[in-house]
């Protein structure tokens, strides 16, 4: 059975975290909201409950973990976190949405890295997240709280959808801030390598550290397991508009209304009236769609959407990982 707790996320209530780090330590799964998107969590050094978080989700076994992490402490328990690059990086942006690949020690259980000599962590900028993890007092590992290639949860309904019965306690502290996922940068080679792109942009790291490179496909393949399943996908089949390409949104419905239902994602606004449409508008920003994205995709699933047709933005700065999650619900690969 899953329990749901309502939890102030700026002044979490002490008995109901304490409840969820009684889990944590028994082994169990507890949901978790971060500022990016809802956690699964569970103690990183306990191999059975870490199986429980890859079969609950459903998550291929090669893919791993990111562990969450409360003081710097904790993070010398779990990894060599030395050199400048990276203690700058930590004093700049911790806590917040940038995951750090290092080199692991053994004090966290081998399935959480997949067998890899690396392991991926983040101080999370959540109160909930955080008093959770010191409360349990234990690093917490915790992949995104969704199945397996559907998108991420940015509410504790979104994790109710797809795990009740799979996980042991949800903590709501409603929805999260920013709503796509952490930046995870590879510090372990002779570069920092953005291994999927997140909150924290390419920009904002090589103010600090010089060049930041972006892996392509093949590379990230390698490096980061996870990144070569299609994610982020809901059931109706994705297309994406790219910014300035001209495409007319209206056109592009008209033609697919006949045989479908058609969801639109879009900032400008749509002059198509139809039962057979439904538009969702979004400010413009890269605040406003990386918010918005998951609940919205997840939204025309449940009315039953045929094809999302979502209208792209920018892809500098913050927009970058907003078209990377977009460009990957659209992806034919038929890998989920
Ligand atoms: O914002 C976030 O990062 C959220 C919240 C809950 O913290 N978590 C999250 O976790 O998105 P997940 O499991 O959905 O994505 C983790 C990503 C995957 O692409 C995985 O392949 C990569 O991080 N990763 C984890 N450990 C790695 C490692 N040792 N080396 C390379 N990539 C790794
Ligand atoms: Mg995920």
């Amino acid at each position: 059975m899953t329990e749901v707790i309502s939890v102030d996320p700026h002044h979490p209530q002490p008995d109901s975290i304490a409840k969820a780090a009684e889990i944590i330590r028994g082994g169990g799964l507890v949901a978790f909201p971060t500022e990016t998107v809802y956690g699964l969590g569970a103690d990183a050094k306990n191999e059975a409950a870490i199986r429980k978080i890859f079969a609950a989700k459903g998550r291929p076994s090669d893919n791993p973990l990111i562990v969450h992490v409360a003081s710097r402490a904790m993070l010398d328990r779990v990894a060599f976190a030395s050199g400048d690059d990276t203690l700058r990086l930590i004093e700049h942006f911790w806590p917040g949405p940038l995951t750090l690949v290092l080199r692991r020690r053994d004090y966290i259980a081998d399935s959480v890295s997949a067998g890899l000599s690396t392991v991926a962590v983040r101080m999370p900028d959540n109160s909930i997240a955080l008093d959770l993890v010191e409360a349990s007092a234990t690093p917490v590992a915790a992949p995104s709280a969704n199945l397996s290639g559907r998108p991420s949860p940015t509410r504790a309904s979104h994790v109710q959808q797809d795990l009740a019965g799979k996980v042991d306690l949800i903590l709501d502290g409603g929805e999260t801030n920013i709503g796509i996922e952490s930046t995870v940068l590879d510090l372990t080679g002779d570069h920092p390598v953005i291994l999927r792109p997140g909150w924290v942009s390419r920009e904002a790291l090589s103010q600090l550290v010089g060049t930041v490179e972006l892996a392509t496909s093949d590379e990230s393949l390698k490096r980061s397991p996870g990144t070569r399943h299609r994610h982020y996908s809901p059931r109706a089949r994705v297309v994406v508009v790219e910014s300035g390409s001209g495409i007319s949104l209206e056109q592009l419905c008209s033609a697919h209304m006949a045989s479908s239902r058609v969801g639109v994602i879009s900032h400008s606004r749509v002059a198509v009236e139809d039962p057979r449409i439904r538009d969702i508008r979004l400010g413009e920003s890269a605040e406003s769609y990386a918010r918005s994205i998951y609940s919205s995709l997840r939204e025309l699933d449940e009315w039953d959407a045929d094809i999302i047709i979502v209208e792209g933005i920018n892809d500098t700065g913050e927009g970058e990982a907003v078209m990377d999650r977009l460009r990957r619900a659209a992806s034919s690969d038929e890998d989920r």
